[in-house]
């Protein structure tokens, strides 16, 4: 299908609670998948929990329940968070899913009687916090490069997946197309590991039963990675009607430490099924700390998305995220940075913008929008194609600052005019125009800022549908507006 948009998050482990790190993943991808369906495309955005493998049969060891019971529990809690964050999801995947389960066991068997799954030995050292297997060259003092734990010997007998038979294909596929991977520095990375030999993957596990059944020997499960992968495709129902719909996925937004995962294996899986594959993964930074200090689980330094969004006003704490860190680059969170743009960039300049505007078509035109005519000059302050063109280009933090500019803009278009001084045929022009402003900002922020533009768009009785409507023809003379009271409390510090 042409006009369609598959954006995929990565699926959590639910093993803890959820942190700001998959908060912000999640509201990266909500905002394409919103900006995507003003577009006109249909949408369909997935995310969910990764709820097999050791770190999780452990976790539920610790909270004392059954790993059903546990990842029941847990799923809830990033169902709520999304749904705090406003996120809005098609669907939500929990890979202990019958559905999911029966296509990871149809791909696993397709791979295996292709000839591309064999039984093998494994014997490696095993780091249960990323479910990795690591070689000694990848280890740091014999410790995980990621959480710096001593990694654990295993050996067993094991499935091989073999993904060095794909290795050259990889390449291929990344030198043929420019946005395979985003940004391109991730992708030079991803292409550099490839220099090195690839080894075979070990797909299978006998240590532990938390996971899916192998198909052809239940004395295995399968490997927790290439059952998580599988999600993208079981999520959109593989094989049938809404896997040809929607599939390849146009975007797998991830965080920088899966890329190798859902690039090389899961493109090798892909390949090894037959199945086409997707045209971006693209890579978002981390989240830290103020002290610098990369935020995990695992160190316990972690700020929780669901108690933030009780605090504050859950669009401010989106509009702080994308407007203050560069879309793909790693950024730090302040609650202090938080306040500050919510106290200037949007109680001040948006939430007075828009109580001005209405106060007045309250005040001179007793609510109902007069016949105008728009005000070139401030239309033109609207750079509409530049927004598009940084969504395009996944500048996520540079199409917000542009839509803030023209909020700017139009205060001082208001400093300038003192409406209140003009009368008849210049004020209605002025109102009008302002009005019409207003939509085109409700319109545009809508992505970023659902319930915000939501609240302006009901101020001025219309629905943010397209962003066909952002400056259209069918102006808004006649229409009844209302005050929408205070968008953004200010904040004493
Ligand atoms: N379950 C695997 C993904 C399987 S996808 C088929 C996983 N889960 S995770 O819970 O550890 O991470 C989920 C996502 O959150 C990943 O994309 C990861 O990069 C991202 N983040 C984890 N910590 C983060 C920050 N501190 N900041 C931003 N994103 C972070 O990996």
């Amino acid at each position: 299908m042409q006009n369609k948009f598959y954006i995929t998050t990565a699926i959590d482990y639910p093993s803890s609670n959820p942190h700001l790190g998959h908060a912000y993943e999640k509201l990266c991808a909500d905002v394409l998948a919103r900006w995507n369906r003003l577009l006109g495309k249909q949408v369909f955005f997935l995310t969910g929990t990764d709820e097999h493998g050791l770190k999780i049969m452990r976790a539920a060891q610790k909270a004392g329940l059954t790993p059903q019971a546990f990842v029941d529990r847990q799923s809830e809690k990033f169902k709520e968070l999304c749904s705090l964050w406003n996120i809005s999801y098609d669907r939500f995947i929990r890979t202990t899913e019958k559905q999911h389960i029966k296509v990871a066991q149809q791909i696993f068997k397709k791979i295996y009687e292709k000839g591309d799954i064999y039984l093998g030995t494994y014997t490696g050292k095993y780091c249960a916090d990323c479910e990795t297997f690591y070689t000694e060259k990848d280890l740091i003092d014999g410790k995980c490069p990621v959480h710096g734990k001593e990694c654990e010997l295993v050996s067993e007998e094991s499935y091989f997946f073999r993904l060095s038979k794909y290795k050259e294909k990889v390449i291929e596929y990344i030198e043929k197309n420019d946005l395979s991977i985003w940004p391109a520095g991730k992708k030079e990375e991803i292409k550099n590991r490839l220099k090195q030999d690839l080894l075979d993957l070990s797909v299978s596990r006998t240590s532990f039963d938390w996971g899916i059944p192998v198909p052809i020997n239940p004395k295995h499960v399968q490997y927790v990675w290439i059952d998580a992968l599988i999600n993208y495709i079981s999520g959109v129902d593989y094989p049938n009607e809404q896997f040809k719909k929607f599939w390849p996925a146009d975007v797998h937004l991830i965080g920088k430490d899966i890329v190798w995962h859902h690039t090389v294996i899961w493109w090798s899986i892909l390949m090894a099924a037959n199945i086409e594959l997707p045209k971006t993964v693209l890579v978002h930074g981390f989240i830290q700390t103020e002290s610098g200090e990369k935020m995990s689980k695992s160190k316990g330094n972690v700020i929780d998305p669901i108690e933030l969004a009780k605090n504050y006003n859950i669009d401010s704490i989106r509009y702080y995220l994308i407007r203050e860190i560069p879309f793909g680059e790693d950024g730090y969170f302040s609650e202090e940075k938080l306040i500050e743009r919510h106290n200037t960039e949007l109680a001040n300049d948006l939430g007075n913008l828009v109580n001005r505007t209405l106060a007045m078509t309250e005040r001179y035109f007793s609510g109902v929008v007069p016949a105008g005519s728009l005000d070139v000059e401030l239309k033109e302050k609207l750079n509409l194609e530049k927004v598009k063109q940084h969504m395009q280009k996944f500048e996520l933090h540079l199409a917000l600052a542009e839509i803030m500019s023209f909020v700017k803009a139009c205060n001082q278009y208001i400093n300038e005019k003192e409406p209140w001084k003009k009368q008849g045929k210049e004020l209605s022009d002025i109102i009008y125009t302002l009005v019409e402003a207003l939509r085109a900002i409700a319109i545009l922020l809508h992505a970023f800022m659902p319930a915000s533009s939501e609240k302006i768009a009901n101020a001025l009785s219309i629905e943010v549908k397209s962003i066909e409507d952002v400056f259209s023809e069918k102006g808004l003379a006649g229409k009844k507006v209302t005050k929408p009271g205070i968008l953004f409390q200010k904040i004493n510090r």
